[in-house]
């Protein structure tokens, strides 16, 4: 079969899979590559007289490099080059021509640019070398020579320095201007809470290292794997920072070990084993150490105040959330952190604040459902301490202040199930048998608390082209330069193909992950069905009314008088939907008209004046079993019910693996992960997966996912929202308040570490 890119090796379902429907259950058409080990991911590409980069990474967190010693290493068998700011190939100002497709506002990190060091871990030097051992035994040969500088680390300590983000995202939305009056009223209120939640640095920690491979063709052509939530994006930046143009640079991702955010930037080993590729006119691969991951970004560190205000029965009158968080001083790394409290509850009086520190780390990252994650935690916790001051049920009080347009920008919500989740949710986790006083459940020696949450994340398009061409024997090839970081995007996207045209689900090929396919967005923000799917959509329905006409004009054609309206695509054959048996088999009409492949490309632009009319986000209700040892403050999650409202979904398995992951990722942010700065030396000490804890088997117990019926068609044509981020959010705050439930112990800080719970 011709249109597809050899390299890519595109997966299909197995024989037999047969036709698929919206919202069945489909196993991952990739899924028999991956667990061969046919799969291949950046590092493992293979390519001719390879040379191998490893990075050298600076000890100091602020100054100036003095001197780089490479002789020792230089001297070393194999060793090819040792690349500084002194010897790299020319780049261009990152800050005039280029910003790659996520980047914060300010002048983005660029790697061996000057001798200024601008943080712990930065890499100030790439070894490259014949062989990956002889590279990584020569970087611990290199010696740097440091004019260190005051620097400052510590978010707490520097809070007071806390300013407005000045270097403006494009996209981003700062917080909105105060609604009423939230401070008076506050004041005076009934009932009221005030607390402070702390969130601790975490670290992303896909399986798959970073890592990118640089072929280099003959005639200079540069072929790159990399590890990108975006070819393109990758693409864009390599031909902007070398000033190569777009037809010198191929991005290719067929393949990535997970990402969820820290793929969205292109990351350093990918412009560091471009220079040494051009410098050395060979094909380099460079990956980065586990250790190194925790060298490029993470989230941030925040600070938030919650102050929440009630009448006697319930009705919020105030929300007022205000939060600090972490940036570099190179960018104003932002998230959206606190709107989400002016989206989710009906209430006259809100204000909302959000400012930075600066602080000589690495940019912060992306990191699933970015912003909310720590947002709704704080303001999810706090309605659960007012539902204790109120003396009323955490779910009764969520429903009686249930927000039927959104409080903030006084518009309706594109569809919004979120009460289905509740009741849905509450009723298969058993909530109504909740006794209402902390510590009244035990077993043996566990305490065991009952907690819920609820989840919101943003329901985005954006823009995306695809091409499909249905080849004579019936295979159909649909192609996004998408990619699929885990996330299952190969399936999803041959389902909705498959279901369109009515074709067997192993007849047709999903491929994507390739800078030269049809544009595509990142995949991030859970964005990606509800725009590369509503692409594809868009590309079979061309393909469909192409193959129709096609279809009248077979000799004797059963559906010559039809009109388009009157049939389906179905069986592999276009029919008449009142009468299944008359119809023409496509390969029919690909034969009748005389074609080896029929092509169609589509654009598809989001609607956004629609858009714009209404508010658009998923929503979850969490409900969470905890069983605390009180003596240890040991914490086992022994039960979630995830209710998710995500409009349609597309595949039911890999939509569900999406929620679980994001509820295990939801314990790691409450229980486990936190990565400790030594402000002594201002950098990063837990930098392994030994002592950076993630949550792991052990850990997870039952998760139950509910995706509660409905249908948005002005999120996309396909009624998709996205479901990724939103099985993250609210989980944390879940189990937070779960051990508030079992303990009487409110933990403000997460993680919720033994030490905090005891
Ligand atoms: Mo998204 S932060 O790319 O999981």
């Amino acid at each position: 079969m011709t249109d597809l890119i050899e390299a890519l090796r595109t997966p299909a379902a197995d024989a037999g899979t047969g036709a698929v429907s919206i919202g069945m259950e489909v196993a991952r058409v990739d899924g028999r590559d991956k667990v061969t080990g046919q799969a291949r991911y950046a590092a493992e590409h293979p390519a001719r007289d390879l040379l191998y980069g490893v990075v050298v990474n600076a000890t100091i967190p602020r100054g100036r490099i003095e001197a780089i010693h490479a002789g020792a290493a230089l001297a070393m068998d194999g060793v090819v080059e040792v690349i500084t700011h002194l010897n790299r190939p020319r780049i261009r100002s990152f800050d005039i021509f280029y910003k790659d497709m996520t980047a914060p506002g300010g002048s983005p990190f660029r790697p061996l640019y000057d001798d200024r060091v601008a943080y712990s871990g930065q890499p100030v030097a790439l070894v490259v070398a014949e062989s990956f051992e002889a590279a990584r035994e020569a970087a611990r040969l290199v010696e740097v020579v440091y004019a260190p500088e005051p620097y400052a680390t510590s978010l707490l300590e520097q809070r007071a320095n806390a300013h407005k983000p000045s270097r403006l995202k494009a996209g981003y939305a700062p917080p909105p201007e105060p609604k009423g009056h939230a401070d008076q009223v506050w004041e005076r209120a009934a009932v009221r809470i005030e607390a402070e939640y702390y969130s601790g640095v975490e670290h992303h920690n896909p399986l798959e290292l970073f890592a990118s491979t640089v072929i280099r063709g003959a005639d200079g052509h540069l072929t790159i794997y990399d590890k990108t939530q975006s070819s393109q994006n990758s693409r864009w930046y390599v031909s902007h920072v070398f000033g190569l143009s777009k037809d010198k640079v191929t991005v290719r991702n067929p393949y990535v070990g997970g990402a969820f955010g820290s793929g969205l930037r292109p990351q350093y080993q990918l412009p560091l084993a471009v220079m040494a590729a051009l410098k050395l006119e060979r094909s380099v691969r460079v990956v980065l150490t586990r250790q190194q991951m925790f060298t490029f970004g993470h989230r941030p560190e925040t600070l938030q105040r919650l102050r929440l205000a009630a009448d006697p029965d319930g009705t919020l009158s105030a929300i007022i959330h205000e939060a600090i968080a972490e940036t570099s001083r190179m960018e104003d790394y932002v998230e959206v952190v606190v709107n989400w409290s002016g989206e989710l509850y009906a209430c006259e009086h809100i204000r909302l604040g959000y400012n930075l520190v600066d602080l000589d780390h690495a940019s912060p990252m992306d990191m699933r459902a970015p912003g909310a994650a720590h947002g709704v935690h704080a303001l999810e916790v706090a309605m659960d301490e007012l539902s204790y001051a109120l003396k009323m049920d955490p779910l009764a009080l969520r429903l009686k202040n249930y927000a039927e347009i959104d409080p903030t920008h006084g518009l309706p919500y594109s569809t919004k199930q979120l009460r289905e989740c509740y009741l849905q949710g509450a009723r298969r986790f058993g909530w109504d048998q909740r006794p209402p006083e902390p510590g009244a459940m035990r077993e043996g020696r566990e305490l065991i608390g009952w907690g819920m949450a609820t989840g919101i994340w943003d329901a985005m398009q954006m823009f995306a082209r695809a091409s499909a061409v249905l080849h004579a024997d019936g295979q159909l090839v649909v192609s996004s330069a998408a990619s699929d970081i885990g996330t299952g995007t190969y399936t999803a996207m041959a389902i909705i193909a498959a279901a369109a045209m009515g074709l067997p689900l192993e007849q047709v090929r999903f491929q994507l992950g390739d800078s030269t396919l049809p544009v595509a967005p990142i995949e991030g923000g859970s964005s990606h069905v509800a725009t590369v799917g509503s692409a594809v959509q868009g590309v079979c329905e061309k393909l469909q009314k192409t193959l129709f006409k096609l279809a009248r004009k077979v000799d004797g054609s059963p559906l010559a008088k039809a009109r388009f309206a009157d049939v389906e695509f179905a069986d592999s054959r276009i029919r008449l939907s009142a009468r299944p048996d008359v119809g023409v088999a496509l390969t029919e009409v690909m034969a009748a008209s005389g074609e080896q492949r029929l092509e169609e490309k589509y654009m598809m632009l989001p609607n956004m004046l629609k858009q714009m009319k209404y508010q658009r986000a998923t929503h979850s209700a969490v409900f969470c079993e905890v069983r605390v040892d009180p003596e240890f403050g040991t914490v086992r999650v022994t039960r979630v019910v995830s209710a998710v409202a995500a409009g349609r979904i597309i595949n039911a398995r890999t939509a569900r693996s999406q929620i679980i992951g994001g509820v295990v990722w939801g314990i790691g942010q409450a229980l486990h992960e936190e990565t400790f700065c030594d402000h002594r030396l201002g950098r990063f000490m837990n930098h392994n997966l030994a002592e950076y804890h993630v949550s792991v088997n052990a850990d997870i117990h039952d998760i139950d996912v509910i995706f509660v019926e409905e249908d948005d068609r002005i999120v996309s044509r396909i009624g998709a929202k996205g479901v990724g981020e939103i099985g993250l959010v609210g989980v944390s705050a879940a189990v937070c308040n779960a051990i508030y439930h079992a303990t009487g112990r409110r933990v403000r800080s997460t993680p919720m570490t033994p030490d905090k719970v005891m």
